[in-house]
């Protein structure tokens, strides 16, 4: 029955598109001397769907970007599921777009994950209120006070993960990843540890997040509606924590500039609001924002983790320098028996080096997606009115042009690159106003991960094959054999 109803739908939405596709074309527009990118807008009903998936389905991913850029040039019209698209694979094009100084764009989701999202969410809101939340979640995700904490966090749970790995069976890295990522998430954004509250939250969100790519029929039996129901039970959770908290800093008068910021919970909760943009952030609000921030956070940093490690696999000569360089760490603190501080982890040069290239070549998130709201001109390319375009991330991080021998990974390469900052061609964490404000919780979760890593174990990895689509995978989960380091 759901199946039936699913496919009915899908005939519509295609009719619908074939109707876009007849009355919405507005191609030969100019604006000043900006034109709208050459390009194809493909079948009736289908555009360049079909073409378009198969080749993210495909062990090379670039070819629906490569063809087109070598018949149009870098930035090219398409139709994608039933909307005009432009693709930059230019990163000059997509810096103006990410950077959005003229708010000229908007975030533009499937509608599956619209539905999913609230309307006050981080990752939909715009203007004002949006910096506002931005600024407090970025602010507290970047302060050494937090990395200094959540260090031993990390330390602990990676540390309880390894040695649940033996030399008898096949170790899942991508299952097992997921281990250490979530706990430190949720330890993050609410101060939640081990326990029934943990297991809950895993088991709601696991089923939550089946229905960010489905189709957006929302009643019930709809993969949508299940998924909406597992929101609803998290948000109800969390509230309850926002309301306890609430309390507690009324009680304790804790409302001060000076009191310890212990997660992005009491971040949120401790902002006073001001004239631009009126209120305090509602405990619904807040509530809503900790289960929507899970979303960017707990898919992407395991599969950063998992990349690296099958990287690694395939590069001896890489994986022995980061063993060396690690080393070198252990024995030094092992010797004066001091802890690690996160600035230890942060300043291996060579580990740096490693977590850029598995960022670069793993692309795990592919393109960044926005809408105009007004006709736009960019290096003479014109953005029409309430089109989409997508920033592609990997074609830039994969062109010859800005990286050499861009399918080798080859960590040495960022000697010579140099700093990461303010590098066009290098934006996996995106950038302008929407920078992810985990970025820097993200390298540093990698370069302990790393460490334990490689400084406990040796290990051989089976055979097995990157999937891009729809979001980055192992198709085997990457098993490995392990074998302790006797030191
Ligand atoms: C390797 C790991 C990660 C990668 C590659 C990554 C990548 C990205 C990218 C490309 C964006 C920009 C999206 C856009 O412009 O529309 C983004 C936004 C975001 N990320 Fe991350 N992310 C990672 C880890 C995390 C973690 C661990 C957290 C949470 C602690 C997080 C929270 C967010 C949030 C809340 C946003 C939305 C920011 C906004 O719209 O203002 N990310 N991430």
């Amino acid at each position: 029955m759901e199946w039936m109803i699913e496919v009915c739908v899908v005939i519509g939405m295609l009719l619908m598109s074939w109707w876009i596709l007849l009355y919405g074309k507005n191609d030969e527009k100019t604006v000043g001397k900006g034109k709208v990118p050459k390009g194809n807008s493909g079948w009736p009903l289908l555009g360049e769907t079909l073409d378009f998936i198969a080749s993210g389905y495909s062990s090379t991913p670039l070819t629906f970007f490569e063809k087109r850029k070598s018949l149009y040039g870098n930035v090219f019209k398409t139709c994608i599921l039933g909307s005009n698209v432009i693709i930059s694979t230019d990163p000059d094009v997509n810096k103006v777009v990410l950077q959005n100084h003229q708010a000229n764009f908007v975030p533009a989701y499937p509608k599956s994950i619209r539905e999913l999202m609230g309307e006050q969410s981080i990752l939909k809101m715009n203007g004002t209120m949006h910096k506002k939340v931005h600024t407090l979640i970025a602010g507290f995700l970047r302060s050494p006070q937090l990395k200094a904490r959540i260090t031993r966090d990390i330390e602990h749970t990676v540390k309880q993960c390894l040695a649940s790995w033996t030399s008898h069976q096949p170790i899942y890295v991508q299952d097992q990843v997921k281990k250490i990522t979530f706990p430190v998430l949720v330890k993050v954004l609410m101060s939640v540890g081990p326990g029934e509250e943990l297991d809950f939250l895993y088991r709601e969100f696991a089923e939550f997040i089946k229905g960010l790519i489905c189709l957006p029929l929302k009643f019930p039996g709809t993969r949508l509606y299940k998924s909406l129901k597992s929101k609803d039970r998290m948000v109800k959770m969390v509230r309850k924590i926002v309301e306890e908290r609430k309390k507690v800093m009324i009680d304790n008068d804790a409302d001060d500039e000076g009191d310890a910021v212990n997660d992005v919970l009491d971040a949120l909760l401790r902002d006073k609001g001001d004239s631009s943009s009126s209120a305090r952030l509602s405990p619904e609000m807040i509530s809503q924002n900790i289960i929507e921030m899970m979303i960017p956070g707990e898919e992407t940093l395991p599969t950063a983790m998992t990349m690296a490690l099958k990287f690694l696999s395939d590069s001896p000569l890489a994986l022995s320098k980061l063993q060396e360089e690690n080393m070198e760490l252990k024995r030094l603190k092992t010797n004066c028996s001091e802890d690690y501080a996160w600035t230890d982890y942060m300043s291996l040069p060579f580990t740096q080096n490693v977590i850029s290239e598995t960022l670069r070549m793993a692309n795990i998130v592919n393109g960044i997606w926005r809408k105009s709201v007004n006709d736009i001109e960019i290096k003479g390319y014109l953005i029409p009115k309430h089109w989409c375009v997508m920033a592609s991330l990997t074609s830039v991080h994969m062109d010859e042009k800005n990286y050499e021998n861009p399918f080798k990974f080859d960590p040495c390469r960022w000697e010579k690159i140099g700093a990461v900052a303010g590098c066009n061609s290098f934006a996996p964490f995106g950038g302008g106003n929407r920078l992810c404000p985990g970025l820097e919780l993200s390298r540093l979760e990698l370069s302990i991960f790393l460490h334990h890593l490689v400084t406990t174990y040796r290990w051989v990895a089976e055979r097995d094959e990157i999937i891009y689509f729809p979001t980055v995978k192992m198709k085997k989960k990457l098993p490995i054999s392990v074998q302790a380091i006797s030191t």
